[in-house]
């Protein structure tokens, strides 16, 4: 079947709902980081594969901010949408939601954006068919990943020009107003 050239986001809305079990606990009785991370990964994977209708893997994730910690028997939705296609990348957004069936109550915990790559049978990256903003909501989505994509640039750019090899002197300055000491074997006597 021949390869659409532009589509609806909603075709790959998707979302992954699993019951957190006791076996992805932590000592302190909260679920792991690395679990959420995983279906995070799992369901970017899938909403950009429904978009590309090919293979994909993850280039980059954003920031992960944990906002709240999930609880054993909470069931966990994670819902992802593609928001941005460049030539072969995704920014697939994804929203986890952690809900007490019990109590009632459904609490936001964290939101990140996975940029995935569509790969051909050579394992090199592959056109994507472009999106098709259907609402608002689509639309701002949009905007707001070629804002984070700028942001990114900007700051690679700029710590283009952080120089990181420095001497033992410079060091000692830069870090006098930071929360750590730097071993006296290293400062010479007179620093
Ligand atoms: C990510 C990867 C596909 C990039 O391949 P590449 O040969 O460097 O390809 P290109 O430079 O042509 O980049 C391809 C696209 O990826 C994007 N990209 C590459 N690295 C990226 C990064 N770190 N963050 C965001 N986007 C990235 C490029 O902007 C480009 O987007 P576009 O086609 O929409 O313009 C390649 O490095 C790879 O396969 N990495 C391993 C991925 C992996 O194993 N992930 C974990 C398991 S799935």
């Amino acid at each position: 079947m021949e390869q659409l050239l532009y589509k609806p986001a909603a075709l790959s809305h998707t979302i992954l709902t699993e019951l957190m079990i006791p076996a992805y606990a932590n000592f302190g009785g909260k679920i792991h980081g690395g679990i959420i991370l995983s279906l995070m990964d799992k369901v970017a994977y899938v909403c950009a594969a429904k978009h590309a209708e090919t293979y994909c893997v993850t280039a980059s994730i954003d920031a992960v901010d944990f906002l709240q910690s999930v609880e054993v028997g909470d069931l966990v939705s994670l819902k992802a949408s593609v928001n941005y296609v460049g030539r072969s990348s995704m920014v697939v957004g994804i929203r986890v939601e952690s809900e007490n069936l019990k109590k009632k109550t459904c609490k936001h915990t964290n939101t990140s954006y996975f940029t995935m790559v569509a790969k051909g049978d050579d394992d090199k990256p592959i056109q994507v068919p472009g999106l098709i903003l259907e609402t608002e909501e689509e639309i701002r989505r949009f905007m707001e990943a070629i804002k984070r994509k700028a942001l990114k640039q900007g700051v690679q750019q700029e710590a283009k020009h952080i120089k990181t090899s420095i001497t033992l002197q410079e060091a000692v300055q830069l870090v006098a107003n930071e929360r750590c000491k730097i071993s006296s074997a290293f400062v010479p006597d007179n620093q």
